[in-house]
């Protein structure tokens, strides 16, 4: 792959770096089409948790690729959307947790990406927004859509409408970031968050995540009867009998992820 790579550590966390540093990691379709294979291969065999970030130290992702934008036909913009969809997906869907470690520039398509993880974590020096409208285009990677079940839709209706780019602070104060951290530093701390999840028992991790999911797409019964399932099918695992009999014995869990 040209612009991204991943690197698997010891620990079970991988790293997805988008590197296209001379255009600000910016996400023209051979990009994204790359995440999307990379986060295909990780599925394979999933790690404890990914963690997403952009090379250098200006930029997480600058938003799509303008000046390919400015050139694309209706059916070929739709297509770049529809690329886009699969590749956030795979972020929402993934098995195991995703962690976005936002390190300068999350403006558009890079907002879109790190909204599709599960997790996000700001450098102080970030700069976040959706600015598509002020292209005379919209946010077309999933922002209109997740935006506001993430931050509420009045909140996400400003920031949509306006193309106001955010510091990290008020990304936190909106809940559009989970912690702000000093410049620098996003990768390490995702690091660290992703090595504390990596301990606890992989299996009991991957359902919790989709029992959380499923809360965004199904009414409250259902998402509890989904739950039920989820925590009774845990009880057939070696990882369950483990983690509880450890507690129980007082000694460290060792989780194999069976
Ligand atoms: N698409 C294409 N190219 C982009 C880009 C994008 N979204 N964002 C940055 N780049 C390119 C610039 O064109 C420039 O390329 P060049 O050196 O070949 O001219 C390079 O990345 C560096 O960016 P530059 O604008 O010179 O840096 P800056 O520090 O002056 O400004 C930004 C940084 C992020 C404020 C500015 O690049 C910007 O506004 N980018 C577009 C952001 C945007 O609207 N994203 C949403 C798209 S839907």
């Amino acid at each position: 792959m040209d612009f991204v790579q991943v690197e698997r550590g010891d620990n079970g966390v991988a790293v997805l770096t988008i590197d296209r540093q001379d255009k600000l990691n910016a996400l023209n379709p051979q990009v994204v089409e790359e995440i999307g294979q990379a986060l295909l291969e990780l599925d394979v065999n999933p790690p404890r948790a990914i963690i997403v970030t952009g090379a250098g130290s200006r930029a997480f992702i600058a938003g799509a690729d303008i000046a390919v934008m400015s050139q694309m036909s209706p059916m070929e913009a739709k297509r770049f959307a529809e690329l886009g969809h699969a590749a956030t997906a795979l972020l929402d869907r993934s098995p195991v947790p995703t962690i976005a470690a936002i390190n300068g520039f999350a403006l558009g398509g890079g907002c879109e990406i790190a909204l599709a993880c599960d997790i996000r974590i700001a450098a102080e020096n970030a700069l976040l927004g959706f600015p598509e409208v002020s292209l005379g285009i919209l946010p077309g990677m999933g922002g209109t859509q997740r935006l506001p079940r993430l931050v509420g839709p009045g909140i996400a209706k400003e920031l949509i409408f306006s193309g106001r780019r955010i510091k990290a602070d008020e990304a936190r104060m909106v809940n559009l970031v989970n912690r702000v951290v000093p410049e620098g530093e996003a990768l390490n701390a995702a690091k660290e968050l992703a090595s504390q999840i990596a301990v606890n028992g992989p299996l009991a991790v991957r359902m919790a995540k989709a029992s959380a999911n499923r809360a965004l797409d199904v009414d409250l019964i259902s998402g509890l009867e989904y739950e039920a399932d989820q925590f009774g099918l845990l009880f057939s695992t070696e990882d369950a009998k483990e983690g509880m009999g450890a507690f129980v014995e007082k000694r460290k869990a060792q989780f194999k992820g069976s």
